[in-house]
């Protein structure tokens, strides 16, 4: 054996012995960039963005109008973080608690929830929901004893309890299991709801403020309080709700048999208990699959109907499957915005904006999955002006109801407000494709399953379907605003020339009350008769 081959050999020995298993807790807590925790301004707004997905979900499952209070205190003690560039880094520890009144956690579940990795109650659903993965809040708490050393603090009550159960927890990282540290029943003056408290390295910016004015806008019948202790100083913003309505509940659907993979409809198959053969096993577990459609499946798959499903041939009955028009799920499972709530949230936010509009589309689906596409817009006034960014179109991009923070450039809800030539809707665009007037876009899209481009869900990827509908979508509302722009030009076009005539008639008047000896001409009068269109113009009374 020459040297090199004895090397090779001893390095894959070495390699084989380093070989270890890792659990979902293990990988997140080494990877918890992926989730959002990159630095101290990221890891804030992450947090709060966990913490309130939870209490909308927990406040929508009971059909509940969502009263949140969000706290962001900044502690005076100071934790060194990793040198960057060679600098030491220093960030301030935060307290941060988010309370709801939603349904509340079982009590012995309180703990499982919180501290363990991928568990939560949407993993397996195939319903609209802002979480779905059962990674959220547990990372929030990884990050948090990762880099604060300190525990959890879960505080949760359902409905008919006389007390609340208070659980102080840390998770063990190396079995994915929580570690509880304190667990009794407390007095709560609440019926039902949950608070989470955390510690963690942060750094406060406006960002987190515009955050929840834009969950505002996403959520319309929820009501949010931001209370804020900053350098010292105690800040609140409070945002009600513009609408009572509820919006109808999401519901779960099946997965369609045309979008499975047959890895998966191959494991289900053989897993399946309940079902004698295929023909009840595919009828019962997907969507718009009857028995007949099943039969007709399976003898073009060359199956017999009466094999158990064990013996499926997935990739025969998917080839049938994705070659022969299925029928399309129901699509009344999803739980959108509605135009009028978007336009009563975009004027509650712009309180002084010139125009507001929205378009909801009709549900469709992608990959057999049911999504919603809906946009707004809000043109012109000091607020907009405020809050658009001068370099960029601004769009306030929602999935699930709530907003994507980050990845814009990478965002299909981006993109595509962006393919839109908006100079053909009227809108007045600078060199930098930005329009004239301060416009503010809302895109929101809801779907049994979101297509997120990472585990972070920072943005919507590219799916052909969802990007025809915002299309469809964008050009409806552009004709909105170009039916408006019209009537704003012909509108400033009329003050002009009346501005330009009341000059001369002013002039005009004296002289003629001058030539004549009596009074002067009523100008005002006579212009009124002739500009009828000018109104609240101060000159004109
Ligand atoms: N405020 C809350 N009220 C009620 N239940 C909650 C609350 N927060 C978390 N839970 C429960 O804990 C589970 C785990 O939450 P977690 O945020 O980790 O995952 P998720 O919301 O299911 O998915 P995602 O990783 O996408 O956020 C949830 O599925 C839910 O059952
Ligand atoms: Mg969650």
């Amino acid at each position: 054996m020459s040297k090199k081959t004895t090397e090779l050999r001893e390095i894959a020995k070495i390699e084989s012995e380093r070989m270890r298993e890792a659990n979902p807790a293990q990988y997140f807590e080494r990877n918890l960039h992926q989730l959002g925790f990159s630095d101290p301004e990221h890891a804030l707004l992450q947090t709060i963005k966990e913490m309130t997905d939870n209490s909308l979900d927990a406040t929508e499952v009971g059909s509940i109008l969502p009263e949140i209070i969000i706290e962001v205190e900044e502690t005076s003690e100071e934790i060194t973080l990793p040198p960057q560039a060679g600098k030491v880094r220093k960030a301030n520890m935060y307290r941060i608690r988010v309370e709801d009144n939603g349904i509340g956690i079982i009590s012995n579940k309180i703990a499982l929830s919180m501290g363990k990795v991928l568990f939560g109650s949407k993993l397996f659903t195939m319903k609209q929901m802002r979480g779905q993965q059962g990674v959220g809040i547990s990372a929030v708490i990884l990050y948090s004893q990762l880099t604060s050393l300190r525990p959890a603090t879960i505080i949760s009550k359902i409905e008919g309890e006389e007390k609340a159960t208070r659980v102080v927890l840390k998770i063990d990282v190396d079995k994915n299991e929580p570690i509880v540290l304190e667990e009794q029943k407390i007095d709560w003056n609440k019926e039902h709801g949950t608070s989470v408290e955390v510690f963690i390295p942060a750094r406060y910016t406006d960002k987190i403020d515009r955050y929840i004015l834009e969950l505002s806008i996403g959520n319309p019948h929820a009501s949010f309080i931001l209370r804020k202790k900053i350098e010292g100083k105690k800040s609140e913003l409070a945002i009600s709700r513009t609408t009572e309505k509820i919006p109808p509940p999401a519901k779960e659907i099946k997965p369609h048999l045309s979008s499975i993979d047959p890895g998966i409809l191959q494991r289900m198959a053989e897993v399946d208990k309940d079902c004698k053969n295929l023909v009840s096993f595919l009828s019962k577990h997907f969507t718009s699959i009857s028995p007949e459609t099943a039969k007709k499946i399976l003898k073009a798959a060359r199956l017999s109907y009466s094999l158990p499903p064990n013996q499926i041939k997935a990739d025969k009955v998917l080839e049938v499957a994705r070659n022969i028009k299925l029928r399309r799920p129901k699509l009344e499972v999803l739980s959108n915005i509605g135009e009028e709530a978007i336009v009563a949230a975009l004027k509650n936010r712009f309180k002084d904006a010139e125009f507001v509009a929205a378009v909801s589309r009709p549900p469709w689906t992608y990959q057999g999955i049911p999504f919603q596409v809906e946009v707004g817009v809000a043109i012109g006034g000091q607020e907009i002006a405020n809050y658009a960014n001068p370099k960029r179109i601004t769009v306030i991009r929602l999935a699930n109801k709530v907003p994507l923070p980050y990845d814009l450039s990478d965002c299909l809800l981006y993109k595509t407000v962006n393919e839109i030539d908006w100079k053909n809707y009227g809108l007045e665009l600078n060199e930098k494709g930005v329009p004239v007037i301060p416009t503010v876009f809302v895109t929101s899209l809801v779907a049994s399953k979101v297509p997120y481009t990472s585990p972070g869900k920072f943005a919507v990827a590219s799916v052909e379907e969802i990007h025809d509908e915002l299309v469809l979508a964008l050009q409806e509302l552009g004709r909105k605003i170009r039916e408006y722009m019209y009537k704003k030009r012909k509108q400033e076009s009329v003050v002009k020339r009346y501005e330009f005539f009341k000059g001369y008639y002013e002039v005009l008047a004296e002289e003629v009350g001058l030539i004549t000896g009596g009074s002067k001409v009523n100008v005002n009068g006579i212009l009124r008769k002739l500009f009828k269109e000018v109104k609240n113009t101060e000159n004109v009374e």
